[in-house]
């Protein structure tokens, strides 16, 4: 089936332009002014924007093992509604991933449930123990870096030797960066003020930023790509900046938690309780400094769906993690974009070109032979955050009850509308995009 996305206004090149593009049999076939409709299903976009499918390179799908929090099916179901296509998912899976054996289970789940590409990434370490190096070699071929996401390696002999192997291999190390010895037992949120005035143990953000420092270091030795993991410090910040601009092979991501809260913004509920943990208003106007000149790369999410009872034990007693796939975009773009503080076009390299580029991806540019992966997003829509409609098991976010003044309208993923759920083209039908996340109506003749 031909689909052909009309009236909208499609970002190539760096900026916006009113383009007709055709779709057929997975891929982009044509992007011009005015296209022919021969039969084509034609998706009336009501001025939304299309951009090439957002891509989350730091995902917790939890299966195998942890099916009770999230599965492949309802985590891209979420990916979808939020306008991802393409995700990287976290190891800290059980099996962990460290060898063909166990990835062949998270593949298998992949294959049969994934409604968005995944790319699962392999373990650095066994069982992500730290004590001895996965199955880097063999795992290579099918992932897109090795990341032991959830604890840091501490030692800083494994990290060189993972850092060697992983540069001849040519996969980048994608690193939770924690010094686990400068952590304080039972913390539960930022060591600042809140902290302070609450009682409450803090993490210190030294914890992040040593690791940070020590990776530097290894990847000066080595040459290994290195991308940093859910910064939120801006000592992190400091250092990436500094090892770009001596053109080492460093990247990375912040979350939009971190990006758009401080730790006044904290509540004494688990919705709040991540790790790293939301701070200071220093380190959060340092993270967006960093997104504005280049040195965050990425906006990933670090979405980390739990079980209800297990983030209803507030600050202190929740698990860590929260989810962001479903409202990622509307956030950022009216607390960054419509607050003057970043520019769209900055929000989307983050979101759609750069997580590629550092990657090796495919997609991610609206021309004639790329994959038709493509995000329609609506910047004139009044919602509010309500987790109970996520498609997500997970529902702590810490945006829970926000207002947001954009939604995502509709997603493709290998020229399929995969959100809406339910939208089925037919020849000669006009598919109207009525506004948001609103289902459209499909397929009248
Ligand atoms: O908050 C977090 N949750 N941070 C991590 O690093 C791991 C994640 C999880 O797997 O729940």
């Amino acid at each position: 089936m031909r689909l052909l996305l009309t009236g909208g206004s499609v970002f190539c090149g760096g900026g916006f332009h009113p383009l007709e593009i055709a779709v057929s049999e997975g891929r982009i076939v044509s992007v011009s002014p005015r296209l022919p409709r021969d039969g084509a299903s034609v998706v009336e976009l009501n001025h939304g924007l299309v951009v090439p499918g957002f891509v989350d390179v730091h995902v917790h799908l939890r299966e195998p093992g942890f099916s009770y929090k999230e599965t492949v099916a309802s985590g891209t179901a979420a990916a979808a509604a939020g306008g991802y296509t393409a995700l990287c998912a976290m190891p800290n899976l059980n099996p962990v991933p460290d060898g063909l054996p166990h990835l062949r289970a998270e593949l298998d789940a992949i294959e049969r449930d994934a409604a968005v590409h995944v790319y699962p990434y392999g373990a650095v370490t066994r069982g992500e123990k730290g004590e001895s190096l996965s199955d880097m070699a063999a795992l290579a071929p099918y992932v897109p870096g090795f990341s032991d996401d959830g604890r840091g390696v501490q030692s800083a002999a494994m990290m060189r030797r993972a850092m060697a192997l992983a540069k001849k291999l040519d996969r980048p190390i994608v690193a939770h960066c924690e010094d686990e010895s400068l952590l304080t037992p039972g913390w539960c949120v930022h060591d600042g003020a809140f902290a302070r005035r609450h009682g409450l143990p803090g993490n210190d953000p030294a914890s992040e930023w040593r690791q940070v420092e020590r990776d530097i270091r290894l990847v000066r030795e080595t040459g290994c790509r290195y991308h940093v993991c859910h910064i939120s410090t801006k000592e992190s910040v400091a250092l990436i900046r500094a090892a770009k601009a001596e053109g080492l092979p460093v990247t990375c991501e912040t979350g939009p938690h971190y990006l758009c809260l401080c730790d006044e913004d904290l509540e004494d509920d688990g919705r709040f309780r991540m790790n790293p943990p939301i701070r200071s208003t220093a380190d959060r106007d340092a993270l967006v400094e960093g997104l504005l000149d280049g040195t965050v790369d990425c906006i990933a999410t670090d979405h980390a769906p739990h079980a209800a009872e297990e983030k209803a034990k507030g600050l202190r007693g929740s698990l860590n993690g929260v989810v962001g796939l479903e409202c990622a975009f509307p956030v950022l773009y009216t607390e960054l974009v419509k607050t003057g503080k970043v520019p769209l076009e900055v929000i989307l390299n983050a979101l759609c070109v750069n997580p590629r580029k550092i990657f090796r991806l495919p997609g991610g540019q609206i021309a004639e032979g790329q994959p038709a992966d493509l995000t329609v997003l609506d910047l004139d829509h009044a919602g509010i955050v309500d987790p109970a409609g996520f498609r997500s098991l997970g529902r702590a976010t810490p945006f829970a009850g926000r207002r947001v003044d954009a939604a995502v309208s509709m997603t493709l993923v290998d020229g399929a509308i995969v959100f809406p759920e339910g939208v089925e083209p037919s020849p000669h039908g006009v598919i109207g995009i009525v506004r948001g996340c609103d289902r459209p109506k499909g397929g009248t003749p």
